[in-house]
């Protein structure tokens, strides 16, 4: 089974086969070569925003890190963000514990002033990268809501698409080295039906906006990371043909 309800558009590398390998090592990341930053900087005026999309274990964790290394942005992620008010005894943490904990997305109203809050430090002014957020309509109303005041906008809303098979062997292996929480089997299951009845339908939010980039996330680390930079470039491409039109 393919976790994703519809696909919008050409996959980046679809049909690549492979196998997989454990959290890559981001320093290891090469500097960019094709400044997608500076391009879509100059082409848009605005910050540049990425957001992260696709079931848990998709490998979205895995490639933000690569991918605020390359492009030098700042990494939100929530569900780190989260697991760091759990340990400190917030009172955030407190009150997302328990959901967490079941699989459950935390409420609405609570994640997106965490994130809110986040996107409003100064590291995240040119260009930040959200991981985990947002995972509701609601929760990308309130975001599209916060873009629009700031006249900043997200360029590209990567959508991961996976096999469940590989999904359910990539959590078994971390919940194996890692021992995550929410990584039990029956934990598992409930968050990838939670993705499907609350995340998937922001797959179609998206594409009526034209910001969404499917990748095929099956592969090693390093053949995703090609793909959704190869997507990103072509759209960086596009927006700067697209800009130099209107000048003419
Ligand atoms: P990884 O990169 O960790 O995948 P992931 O897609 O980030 O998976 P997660 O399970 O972390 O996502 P999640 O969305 O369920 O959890 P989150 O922390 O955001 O990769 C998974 C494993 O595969 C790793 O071991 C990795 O090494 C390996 N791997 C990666 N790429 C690979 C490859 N190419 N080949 C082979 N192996 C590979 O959220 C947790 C909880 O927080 C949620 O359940 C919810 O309760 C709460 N929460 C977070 N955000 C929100 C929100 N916006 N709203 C409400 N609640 C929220």
């Amino acid at each position: 089974m393919v976790v994703s309800a519809r696909i919008h558009e050409p996959v980046v590398g679809a049909g690549v086969a492979g196998g997989g390998r454990t959290r890559p090592d981001t320093e290891a990341v090469v500097a960019p070569t094709d400044a997608l930053e500076a391009s879509l900087a100059v082409t848009t005026g605005r910050p540049l925003g990425i957001v992260m999309l696709g079931p848990p274990g998709a490998g979205k964790g895995t490639q933000a890190a690569r991918l605020a290394a390359r492009y030098a942005i700042a990494n939100v992620a929530t569900g780190d963000l989260l697991r760091a008010q759990v340990a400190e005894g917030t009172t955030l943490g407190r009150r997302a514990r328990g959901y967490m904990h079941r699989g459950d997305l935390v409420p609405d109203e609570l994640v997106t002033a965490m994130v809110l809050q986040r996107l409003g430090r100064p590291d995240c002014a040119d260009g930040f990268l959200l991981d985990g957020y947002p995972r509701t309509v609601g929760q990308a109303e309130a975001l599209d809501a916060w873009l629009s005041e700031r006249c900043a906008c997200i360029v590209a809303v990567l959508h991961f698409r996976i096999t469940e098979d590989e999904l359910l062997r990539r959590l078994q292996r971390r919940a194996d080295e890692q021992h995550r929480d929410d990584d039990t089997v029956e934990t598992i299951r409930y968050r990838l039906r939670v993705f499907a009845s609350e995340t998937q339908p922001l797959v179609e939010h998206y594409a009526k906006r034209g910001t969404l980039l499917t990748v095929d996330a099956i592969g090693t680390t390093e053949e995703v990371t090609a793909r959704v930079v190869t997507g990103l470039t072509g759209r960086a491409n596009g927006h700067q043909v697209a800009r130099a039109r209107r000048a003419t």
